[in-house]
């Protein structure tokens, strides 16, 4: 049996004469540059997210640029993440010439420790940038108490977790700013890059939608500096026909976290592996279903050798990474990271993995232990 990390092919072939539709309405159209298409796309992911507005934008990397533009991040400002995440997340801020300042994740979720923010921040702060990582929301109660007492502004990286919930609010819907990404292996994937900003401050909003089309108002008047993000029609009508099945997609991938849990302990493997912990108050959609073992190398090598798709995300954090010597960080700074690095494994979850591939995948890491 072959169980790839994802498969969207299949998630394809059930909504092709779908979307093929609206690509030959476009091509027929010949108007590709934001318009109508992603007006319909902003306005709907505005009500599914509950922000009163969104900003369709190139990428989930760009979402986050904009918003730290948008803000006024200069060079020398610090804005506050987390080490344990995909590089877009800090990369932003290195692009302005601003400092990434870290503070260590949780050990059982992955996410930003709001315990240790306190400690971090400093009169140089200028934006506090939790992840939400892997599909679930870090601990935003938390974080926006420390973050109003101290009037620093929050950023949400939503890029793996749209539709997560904490405590009936979405993931989006906390923050100064929420940015997602539309990267094909998202939950709610575009046919190539797209991102989108969410907030409720119609002036925030106005301003980024000047600030992706290069700051104009009209035509070769430049009130403000920009960049050319903008998110195409295209993307945004194949994501407009996508949405509609992101509540049945985001509850199978959430039944197949459930069928792995029951599978794990049945087979005696909840000594061996350490399954996703989810926070308090929260609802995971599960972008990754990630357990840790500390025999993760030899694991990741035996369901490779099996067929089954499995990725490290992330090897190496982002304190540790060479672009970032010049920070000052060291090996030891960040345990529970550097641990998390060392230990997790991200295995098949999206929506069409069948029951019989489920029971395949925990019998091969049970072979593997046994
Ligand atoms: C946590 C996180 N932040 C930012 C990004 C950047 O998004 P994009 O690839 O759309 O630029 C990603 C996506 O890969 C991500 O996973």
């Amino acid at each position: 049996m072959n169980v790839p990390l994802l498969d969207l092919k299949t998630q394809y072939a059930r909504m092709q004469p779908e979307i093929m539709k609206v690509i030959e309405e476009i091509c027929a159209q010949q108007s590709f540059i934001l318009g109508a298409h992603v007006e319909h796309l902003e306005e709907t992911l505005a009500n599914f997210l509950g922000t009163k507005h969104t900003i369709g934008v190139a990428s989930g990397s760009d979402a986050l640029l904009l918003s730290l533009m948008e803000l006024g991040i200069q060079p020398g400002d610090e804005v506050i993440t987390v080490p344990f995440t995909f590089f877009a997340s800090t990369g932003v801020i290195s692009r302005l010439h601003a400092r990434p300042v870290f503070v260590d994740v949780c050990a059982d979720t992955f996410n930003f420790d709001p315990t240790q923010l306190a400690d971090a921040i400093t009169p140089r702060t200028k934006a506090i940038l939790p992840v939400h990582l892997f599909g679930q929301c870090a601990d935003m109660e938390a974080i926006n108490e420390i973050a109003q007492a101290k009037g620093i502004p929050v950023i949400e990286d939503v890029c793996q977790a749209i539709g997560a919930v904490q405590n009936g609010t979405k993931a989006g819907a906390f923050g100064r700013t929420g940015c997602f990404s539309f990267f094909p292996s998202k939950n709610l994937g575009a046919f190539g890059d797209g991102g989108l900003i969410s907030t409720n401050d119609s002036e925030i909003t106005e301003r980024l939608k000047l600030m992706r089309v290069h700051g104009s108002r009209s035509e070769y008047h430049h009130h403000l500096i920009g960049m050319n993000s903008r998110l195409d029609a295209l993307q945004a009508a194949v994501l407009q026909v996508k949405f509609q099945y992101l509540a049945d997609w985001t509850a199978m991938r959430q039944k197949n976290a459930t069928r792995y849990r029951q599978l794990f302990h049945d087979s005696g493997l909840d000594e061996k592996v350490t399954l996703p912990v989810v926070g308090a108050g929260n609802t995971h959609v599960y972008n990754q279903f990630t357990i840790r073992t500390p025999r993760r190398d030899a694991l990741n090598a035996h369901l490779t050798q099996k067929n089954i798709g499995n990725r490290i995300y992330y090897p190496v954090p982002l304190h540790l990474q060479e672009c970032y010597e010049t920070l000052g960080y060291h090996k030891g700074d960040f345990p529970a990271a550097e641990q998390a690095a060392q230990e997790v494994l991200s295995l098949p979850i999206y929506p069409e993995l069948t029951d019989e591939q489920l029971v395949f995948v925990v019998q091969s890491i049970k072979d593997f232990f046994d």
